[in-house]
């Protein structure tokens, strides 16, 4: 006999399916709920709400846990590429060598935009937000891409998989190139997806360019360690666009203006904004400290804090022994590095903290690092989306290869005005 919920509920009583996962986490499965008892459940923010089953990130909150596929956060960041992380998160294996030659080779050659689109970021004004562009240039897709819009058809899923995971950085470096007033360059086939990108971004016309390679080890590892992270806000997004059999790349677009939120993916650009602002304030921490623990101020240490880890984001702390290894390495000294780490150490003290378990998230030095390679700020939600992008498809994908997949479309309990009749204008006084 499988395991039930007993709710007693008014004059019902019924018996509700557990549900166990592969890692033991248990769930009440409520799908009749509505018809059995009239009643549904609530959940503001869906703090305690699964929205549906996945085998492809499991995280673990209170132990500060993240693998992809049942493979370690810390060990890819170790011993794989991005692209092969990627391959992971969609195909669920890790590839062998020559399936990711192939793969990495089908990337290559779906690098180049449309020939139409390269004038499509001259429309942007110099000041325009990359993640604006981005999701503007990720839509545009559907247009040059019509013919491969049709979700049902896989055949047609898997080419606009491949063009979108190899055009995104591409757009991203365009988008960053017209706020520089620098022409697009033509990415190139031969070099690695990370060398492509930093080219692109940073490489002048006409001129030979060789990336770092402690900067392009440095990208990949934070390319990676963003690349999924279950059910987050901005790939719920994609799912939920994409539950209504929304094609890719409109799918992809709408979770990329859900990460751009400052609660979300925005608050990498904001950390660091909030840094600097810290550090021309004459690098007084506690004031800031004693900022965000009285609510009057409104202010937040962004980069802090998390819904589901309790505990230290197991991928700020692979982002932070980085930080100390490329900083050194290129010999630089980033004022903004020292104030983050001090930051941190007063929260670790700090009552406020320790008892709603903030402690730094992905966010917080990421920006230390993307700094050291001449990111600009306005640039590092855009590079929180190039490493997503892999998650996000492979949710979309895991999403359609789901029997029980419906359109998302959650319930409310109504608190508005009880029925009431229309008055004529003339006697509404
Ligand atoms: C990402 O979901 C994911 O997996 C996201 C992500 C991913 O990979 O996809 O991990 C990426 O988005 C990381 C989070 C980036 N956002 C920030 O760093 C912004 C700053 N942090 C927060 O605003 C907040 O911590 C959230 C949004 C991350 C989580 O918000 P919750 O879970 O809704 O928690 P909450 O806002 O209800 O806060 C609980 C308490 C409150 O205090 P009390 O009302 O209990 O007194 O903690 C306080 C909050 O005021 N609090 C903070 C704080 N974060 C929470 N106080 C000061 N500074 C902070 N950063």
């Amino acid at each position: 006999m499988s395991e039930v919920a007993k709710l007693t509920l008014r004059d019902y009583k019924i018996e509700l399916p557990v549900v166990e996962g592969s890692e033991s986490e248990v769930g009440i499965d409520i799908g009749k709920l509505r018809a059995e008892t009239g009643a549904i459940t609530l959940d503001e923010g869906y703090v305690n709400t699964g929205s549906t089953t996945s085998a492809i990130t499991f995280l673990d909150g209170e132990k500060g846990v993240l693998r992809y596929r049942g493979y370690p956060i810390e060990q890819l960041a170790e011993h794989c590429d991005f692209v092969e992380v990627g391959y992971l998160l969609m195909k669920g294996e890790l590839p062998t060598k020559s399936q990711l030659d192939t793969f990495q080779g089908k990337l290559s050659g779906f690098r180049k935009l449309p020939d139409e689109m390269t004038g499509f970021f001259a429309g942007f004004p110099k000041d325009a937000h990359p993640m604006a562009t981005l999701c503007a240039g990720v839509l545009a897709m559907s247009n040059y891409y019509q013919r491969l819009l049709d979700v049902h058809d896989g055949e047609k899923v898997d080419e606009a998989v491949m063009r979108m995971l190899a055009k995104l950085p591409v757009i991203a470096a365009y988008a960053h190139r017209n706020t520089i007033g620098e022409a697009p360059l033509l990415p190139d086939e031969k070099l690695d997806y990370c060398r492509n990108f930093l080219r692109l971004m940073f490489a002048k016309k006409g001129e030979d360019y060789e990336a770092p390679d402690e900067l392009v080890h440095a990208l990949d590892m934070l390319l990676i360690v963003h690349a999924d992270h279950e059910q987050n806000c901005s790939t719920s997004t994609v799912r939920m666009v994409g539950s209504a059999d929304t094609n890719l790349f409109a799918s992809i677009s709408a979770g990329i203006l859900a990460l751009w939120g400052p609660l979300h993916g925005g608050a990498n650009e904001a950390c660091v904004n909030m840094l600097e602002m810290i550090r021309e304030d004459g690098g007084n921490v506690g004031k800031y400290v004693d900022m965000a623990k009285d609510k009057s101020h409104g202010f937040r240490i962004m980069g802090f804090g998390h819904r589901v880890y309790k505990s230290y984001d197991p991928r700020a702390a692979i982002v932070k022994a980085a930080c100390y290894k490329v900083l050194e390495k290129l010999k630089i000294d980033d004022p903004v590095f020292e104030i983050a780490q001090k930051l941190e150490e007063v929260a670790a003290t700090d009552e406020y903290f320790l008892e709603r378990n903030l402690y730094p998230n992905v966010d917080f030095y990421s920006g230390v690092l993307y700094r050291a390679m001449g990111i600009p700020p306005k640039m590092f939600t855009v590079l929180f989306a190039m490493g997503r992008l892999p998650g996000w498809i492979a949710h979309w994908l895991e999403m359609h290869h789901n029997p029980g997949k419906r359109i998302n479309r959650p319930r409310q309990i109504y608190t508005g005005e009880i029925e009431r009749n229309v008055v004529p204008m003339s006697e509404r006084g």
